[in-house]
């Protein structure tokens, strides 16, 4: 592939000016069949005559720095005598504000495109045309674009064409076969409403916090100006607030031609569920605009279902904050000037991601890229693909949950897939990850004296700090022991030597026994609960509940705490409070988010108070998935579905739901590779009457009583 093929530029290469490629195809026989292999160091958008080429959004994709993907498209159909492939080229991830503007992702670094496309004639003859200096380049209608500023067009800039020039000394960058799902444009959404705020300016909702981009159609005088701006909220006034993108602009121009304007944008995406119109030729009307969703192409498996509307809405938030961030990459955020594949939030999310949507070539290959960025001593970066703002070096800061990334995710896949497969490819970097936590603690058999981010946005957090108060060397203990257990359980299922890590589990076990004896927060009790540290977990228990008793049926946990909080309550013999928890709908809980009217899920507990007044603009994000992982409480624990350890991907099941009078009705239903699992349970007469689906073997626990089952449909 891509033998002959060299990378090109655009001799004048401007940062955040878009271009255009052009190559006449020549053709002049009949062709038989055509594919176009295409990759860039940038975003591009393919068209021939006129006709996009696939629909892949923002292709090549979101990768490590170190390999680039490229995309097939079968053109056969596309192609004729006078067809010309032309290429739109913007900065995208690689060389963008994303990477800070620092020297690497700067202006000397160059955007550049690698072609090649493939002909067939059906007298058996064939042609290769490749990117080559004779391929012409001129600067694009595009005349701005970055990923957190948006994009500026003007659709009457005509630039003359010049020949492309070679790019002589490229960073050394791996051209490799598509790994990931490609992003696709998935539904369109038409304004709710168009309205004037308080302050008079003119505003859209769209009724969903949302990521994607927009399409205009007006009719036009040469010259008039569309432009918007957009944000997830309003202020307690009722007005446009994006104090909260910080330096993301997230804009968006257009200077129209004369007559009928059709557009959207090509190399950007924005977060949001607002738009203000800052300049419209016309009174806007809602045919003037949609917003269209994008996402990676996955396909949606997890279905929950509750007899509370509050909750369906928290459902619902949940599906959209992972469709608003798994674009290519599992991200913090789709609007601020992050949108950062964050390991953490992904570590947090993954178990839900997994049930709410197939996601295993997702994050096959974002592991292929952890892979590739961690670094030589093993330490994980905190984001991946790590762009050049976040490379911390170790020594500043460890990172605990955040590089669990690299056991949790892949062994999750197991779990719901039965991907045997990614436990092979990701072992060396588990293993390497085990061997970094070894020699940078500064205590033996725990993780200590490391900088970290510790119960991250927990709400028992001293004044002024991100970090909540539990103790981030027990938090940083239980997820190196926990990752080294899933090491040792990795080695033993594909079949390697893990004594070594089996002997390591048991020593750091009994030392964060011995070190950390009692528990003061309400993450360090469930961590000790869920990851089993307490030697009395009947007693580990009744201090959770109480301490969540005595916050009123609250919680104070933050990214690391709230994810086990619910298991470790009803795995203990608390449901009921963990359904107090999952009900509550005033602050902090999943329903006062609801309540104030939220369409995803949001960062903070606290992202905006009773007052309608936000928490601060430094980082409050209403699109940030985390706090969604209570998903998973509700498929495994709520409705009881569980994968099996040694029969994973649902070979066999086990369902043991957790009815609550809270609720009238509750359902959960996952479609696996064997066929759709379904737990519901409901009241009736007086009883508990639940009934499942399962298409293959099954263990059911009702009342503590067992029942093994073939494939069938059960009522008890
Ligand atoms: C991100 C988080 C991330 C955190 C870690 C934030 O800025 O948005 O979600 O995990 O930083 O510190």
């Amino acid at each position: 592939m891509f033998e002959n093929a060299k990378w090109i530029i655009h001799g004048d290469n401007k940062q955040y000016e878009a271009v255009s490629f052009k190559r006449e195809l020549n053709i002049s026989k009949k062709v038989k069949m055509a594919t176009l292999n295409i990759t860039a160091l940038g975003v591009y958008c393919a068209e021939i005559d006129g006709v996009r080429v696939g629909d892949f959004i923002l292709a090549p994709g979101f990768t490590s720095r170190k390999r680039v993907q490229y995309q097939t498209y079968d053109i056969t159909k596309m192609i004729d005598t006078g067809s010309v492939l032309s290429v739109s080229l913007g900065e995208g991830w690689y060389k963008g504000k994303i990477n800070f503007g620092t020297d690497e992702g700067g202006p000397e670094k160059k955007k550049a495109l690698m072609a090649e496309i493939r002909i067939l004639y059906t007298d058996g003859t064939r042609d290769v045309i490749v990117t080559d200096e004779g391929w012409l380049v001129k600067k694009d209608k595009i005349r701005y674009v970055d990923l957190y500023d948006g994009e500026r067009v003007d659709a009457n800039y005509e630039d003359s064409y010049v020949n492309a020039e070679i790019y002589n000394d490229p960073p050394s960058v791996k051209v490799v076969k598509q790994e990931g799902v490609y992003v696709k444009e998935q539904e369109i959404l038409r304004p709710l409403r168009i309205f004037t705020s308080p302050n008079g300016d003119t505003l859209i909702d769209f009724g969903q916090n949302m990521t994607g981009y927009f399409e205009i159609e007006l009719d036009a005088k040469i010259g008039d100006r569309v432009a918007l701006s957009v944000c997830e909220e309003l202020d307690k006034y009722g007005n446009f607030y994006n104090e909260n993108y910080r330096d993301a602009k997230a804009e968006f121009e257009y200077i129209c031609h004369e007559g009928h304007n059709v557009y959207k944008p090509r190399l950007a995406f924005w977060g949001f569920r607002y738009m203000r119109v800052d300049a419209f030729p016309t009174k806007i009307q809602r045919d003037n605009i949609r917003a269209i969703v994008l996402h990676s192409d996955i396909k949606r498996t997890g279905y929950l279902d509750s007899s509370s509307p509050l909750l369906n809405q928290l459902f619902s938030n949940i599906i959209w904050g992972q469709k608003g961030n798994f674009l290519d990459v599992p991200t913090d955020c789709p609007q601020r000037d992050e949108r950062q594949g964050w390991t953490g939030d992904a570590t947090v999310f993954c178990r839900t991601a997994t049930y709410n949507y197939d996601v295993n070539q997702f994050f096959t290959k974002w592991l292929s890229d952890l892979a590739l960025d961690q670094e030589k001593n093993g330490h994980i970066p905190h984001i991946i693909p790590q762009t050049i703002c976040w490379d911390w070096s170790v020594a500043e800061h460890s990172g605990a949950v955040w590089g669990d990334a690299s056991t949790i995710i892949p062994y999750q896949l197991y779990l719901t897939y039965g991907n045997k497969d990614i436990l092979k490819r990701q072992f060396t970097s588990m293993k390497r990850y085990i061997k970094y936590i070894t020699e940078h603690t500064k205590e033996k058999y725990l993780w200590s004296g490391c900088e970290q981010f510790g119960d991250w946005l927990g709400l028992d957090a001293p004044e002024g700090s991100y970090r909540g108060s539990s103790n981030e060397d027990f938090i940083a203990s239980v997820f190196y022991a926990h990752s080294t257990l899933l090491v040792a359980k990795t080695g033993k299922i594909i079949g390697a030597r893990v004594d070594k890590y089996e002997k390591l589990y048991e020593k750091i076990l009994a030392k964060i026994r011995k070190t950390f004896k009692k528990y003061k927060t309400q993450t360090e009790c469930a961590l000790a609960l869920y990851f089993n540290i307490a030697e009395d977990k009947k007693a580990v228990a009744f201090q959770l509940n109480n301490m969540i008793k005595e916050n009123g049926n609250r919680l104070k946990t933050g990214f690391v705490g709230t994810p086990y909080l619910l298991h470790a309550l009803s795995q203990n013999g608390y449901a009921e409070t963990a359904y107090e928890l999952l009900l509550q709908e005033s602050f902090p809980s999943w329903l006062y988010s609801v309540k104030q009217g939220a369409t995803t899920i949001w960062e903070h507990w606290d992202g905006k108070n009773e007052k309608g007044e936000f928490w601060s603009k430094a980082m409050n994000s209403f699109n940030h998935y985390a706090y969604g992982s209570v998903a998973d409480w509700v498929y495994m624990e709520a409705c009881g579905i569980h994968t099996v350890e040694d029969k994973p991907g649902f070979e066999e099941v086990l369902i043991s739901p957790h009815p609550t009078n809270k609720l009238d009705h509750l359902s959960a239903r996952i479609d696996t590779k064997y066929g759709t699992i379904s737990s519901k349970w409901y009241h009736f007469e007086g009883k508990v009457r639940y009934e499942i689906i399962t298409p293959v073997p099954a263990t059911i626990i009702i009342d503590s009583k067992e029942h093994r089952v073939s494939k069938g449909t059960y009522i008890f």
